[in-house]
């Protein structure tokens, strides 16, 4: 099973889940990451999502539509939308944003 690694505000919360899951749509059904992960919408329109990903993003899917107008050039800097990615791997990430 996919280890998430979430680094939040100094802290570091590490957990498991089941193959090709969304990580807001787990913490909103108030499974890890909840309640680490800030998010909003869920639909890659508010991007309280926003992650810094540190470690496996190789294995993520490519940035869609919705991730390339909200994230412009952050995309590059390596970070992605939560609500908009299915994991199917090891993931570290960081999300340092206000919820
Ligand atoms: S939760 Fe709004 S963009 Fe991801």
């Amino acid at each position: 099973m996919p280890l998430i690694t979430i680094h939040k505000n100094g802290e570091t919360h590490q957990g498991e889940i089941q193959p090709e899951t969304n990580l807001v749509v787990r913490a909103g059904i108030r499974q890890f990451p909840y309640p680490h992960l800030s998010y909003g919408c869920g639909m890659g329109k508010c991007s309280k999502c926003m992650c810094l990903i540190i470690k496996g993003g190789e294995t993520l899917p490519a940035p869609n539509w919705k991730e390339k107008k909200m994230l412009g050039t952050k995309l590059e800097q390596g970070y992605r939308l939560a609500c908009q990615l299915w994991v199917k791997e090891d993931l570290e990430l960081s999300q340092n944003i206000s919820s």
